[in-house]
């Protein structure tokens, strides 16, 4: 979702803005844009769609200057457009917002008659008022804390003013802002990953915050208007994770950084003095803990599903899920031996953290599960765990899922064993197979290239149904979604016992089925409900393992075999072939794999 950048820097500019914005586009945009001081003046330039455009406008009518902010956009109010773009500007002053400003209408009609809009977002409202406030007050940080006082929603802003130079001025609630420095000049951004090339420590703001930065100082004042200071951490983000390396796409190389990422993950759940799952740092008391009720969306929601299964097999805790769009609508119950689980990669889910709020208004125990360290879910919440993923910059996520998949996994076998339900020998057998777990995610990649034809054969197809049972009910979900997402090809995830209540309906002469099916004891009974698909036409591509009873026929289309491994690791290996088959159709059809049409990474709006 949109992205801001803002630098003070020794040196011009515009190549720096740039590469910030490039480093900001797997957020997903439809528009950039950026302004830097020239000659006395703050000069903008602006394009629909990709960078590359906003690049040879550039080309075409440089700029440059010592000071500038940028801008990734992503429609909320207004279509995609040059004129939408940001940064918003008057004669006075000129700002880039990420957020969304909820009483953006009722400014606009108190002000309208002294103010001439020019776009049709809710982001130009906060020039207008800055002028406003400008012309008022005659002085810059009243202006910004006026200003912000006066909006509703959320807001990270960076803003540069006509007549206050070498300066921009930040300010966030709701959306995060971070502060940076390094031998450039200062710097402000919506991540870290924005600023991974021009700062070496950053800082956190916290809602409330403004900032007045130049290129050699940086002033923080919270919401009481006092001055604060807050800390800096080093910090440095390798080439290596934000570059596509030898792959096409980040989303082949995220696919492939999975051993590493599960195994990075698992191990902050390892005694290894003990060969046993554990976390003496997280300071739960599982005992006390009589259900674990998790909270996430999109792909992090599919892993809370199967967490589920985790939770109830393995520490025997009633478990729930939720949609976090949907929890805090229904008000629901908090119950005080209750764990509270929300899961999230980047940290930011506007939803997410609103039920995580939800919840801390309500005295909850929270724990949440993020990947980008120092984000807002993971500052509002009791107990943190990181997964060791590395930035995902893919906006279809991949090894952060499987991070996910890992630690909740553990958590449940730490649950089970606090609770004395697992034994130390059982636990230590659990360890070791868990400890494969790269080893074989590494085997099933080798193995998935062979997905290639079939992924061709699904092109042109009218839709693909992916079906399971238990745990690989949830896997049929995340693998229809991350079809869905890049494919652009109708995909819907059901449990395979369920068809016959409606969605066999669908099913006709040739329709894909991804059927995913490891051995185990719901092998047979997945089989028949497969049976009734291929009776009826389906085309069926079978996930299945090595020792799988079920042989090539006539009446399956393809049959795809994973190594057979523990059922405790079955989510995590069968994942791989639905990773690669969404990722091979979608480079077959030449999708933007990394940036699919109309979504973003880092959805900061409800
Ligand atoms: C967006 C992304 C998905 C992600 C979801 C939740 O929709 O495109 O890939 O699963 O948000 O994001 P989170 O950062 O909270 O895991």
């Amino acid at each position: 979702m949109c992205g801001i950048i803002g630098i003070s820097s020794n040196q011009p500019v515009s190549s720096d803005l740039i590469n910030s914005l490039s480093k900001l586009e797997y957020r997903g945009y439809d528009s950039a844009g950026l302004a830097v001081f020239s000659d006395g003046n703050i000069i903008e330039r602006k394009t629909q769609g990709k960078l590359n455009n906003l690049i040879q406008r550039l080309k075409n009518d440089p700029i440059d200057g010592h000071v500038g902010i940028g801008h990734t956009r992503w429609a909320t109010h207004g279509i995609p457009s040059e004129k939408n773009a940001h940064p918003h500007s008057s004669s006075l002053v000129s700002v880039v917002h990420n957020g969304i400003i909820e009483n953006a209408e009722e400014i606009k009609k108190d002000i309208k008659s002294d103010y001439n809009f020019l776009s049709d977002t809710d982001s130009e409202v906060i020039t207008a008022l800055l002028t406003q406030n400008l012309n008022k007050e005659n002085d810059y940080y009243k202006a910004v804390s006026l200003t912000v006082q006066r909006l509703e929603g959320s807001y990270a802003l960076a803003i540069m003013f006509k007549d206050l130079k070498d300066t921009i001025i930040g300010a966030k609630k709701g959306s995060p802002l971070v502060v940076g420095r390094g031998e450039k000049g200062s710097f402000v951004g919506s991540d870290t990953i924005a600023l991974s090339s021009v700062a070496t420590e950053v800082c956190y703001l916290e809602d409330g915050d403004i900032v007045i930065v130049d290129n050699h100082n940086i002033k923080i004042f919270d919401q009481q208007e006092k001055s604060v200071n807050r800390d800096y951490v080093n910090f440095s983000i390798s080439q290596d994770d934000t570059s596509k390396g030898t792959f096409n796409h980040f989303m082949e190389k995220e696919i492939h950084e999975q051993p590493r990422s599960v195994g990075d993950t698992l191990r902050q759940f390892i005694d290894y003095d003990n060969s046993i799952i554990s976390n003496p740092d997280l300071k739960i008391n599982w005992q006390k803990v009589n259900k674990v009720h998790l909270i996430a969306c999109g792909t992090a929601y599919y892993s809370c599903m199967i967490a589920k299964y985790f939770f109830e097999q393995q520490s025997k805790v009633p478990s729930e899920c939720d949609m976090a769009s949907e929890f805090r609508y229904r008000d629901p119950i908090i119950s005080k031996d209750t764990l509270y689980v929300f899961v999230s990669q980047s940290g930011e889910t506007a939803d997410t953290l609103a039920a995580l709020n939800y919840c801390n208004k309500h005295n909850a125990e929270t724990l949440s599960i993020v990947n980008v360290v120092n984000s807002s879910i993971a500052r509002e919440s009791k107990h943190i765990i990181y997964t060791k993923a590395g930035p995902e910059i893919g906006v279809a996520s991949t090894k952060a899922f499987t991070a996910q998949v890992i630690t909740l996994l553990s958590l449940s076998i730490i649950c089970g064993s606090s609770k004395d339900l697992i034994s130390n020998n059982q636990n230590q057998i659990m360890c070791k197979s868990m400890l494969t777990s790269p080893k074989i995610i590494e085997e099933a990649i080798q193995r998935s290239y062979a997905l290639k034809d079939a992924a061709k054969e699904l092109i042109g197809s009218k839709g693909v149904m992916y079906l399971g049972r238990g745990t690989a009910f949830p896997l049929a979900l995340e693998g229809a979604l991350k079809f869905k997402e890049i494919s652009y090809i109708h995909a819907e995830g059901y449990p395979a016992g369920e068809m016959k209540h409606g969605p066999l309906a669908l099913i006709e002469k040739g329709l894909p089925v991804v059927c995913i099916v490891p051995s185990g004891p719901l092998f047979h009974k997945t089989i028949s409900n497969i049976q009734e698909v291929i009776a009826r036409g389906g085309k069926i591509l079978m996930i299945t393992d090595d020792s799988s009873l079920q042989s090539e026929s006539e009446n399956i289309w393809k049959i795809f075999r994973l190594p057979d491994v523990d059922p405790i690791l079955e989510t995590l290996i069968y994942t791989i072939p639905i990773q690669m088959l969404a990722y091979y159709t979608a480079v077959e059809l030449g999708n933007d794999v990394d940036q699919p049409r109309n979504l973003a990474k880092s959805v900061t709006v409800e």
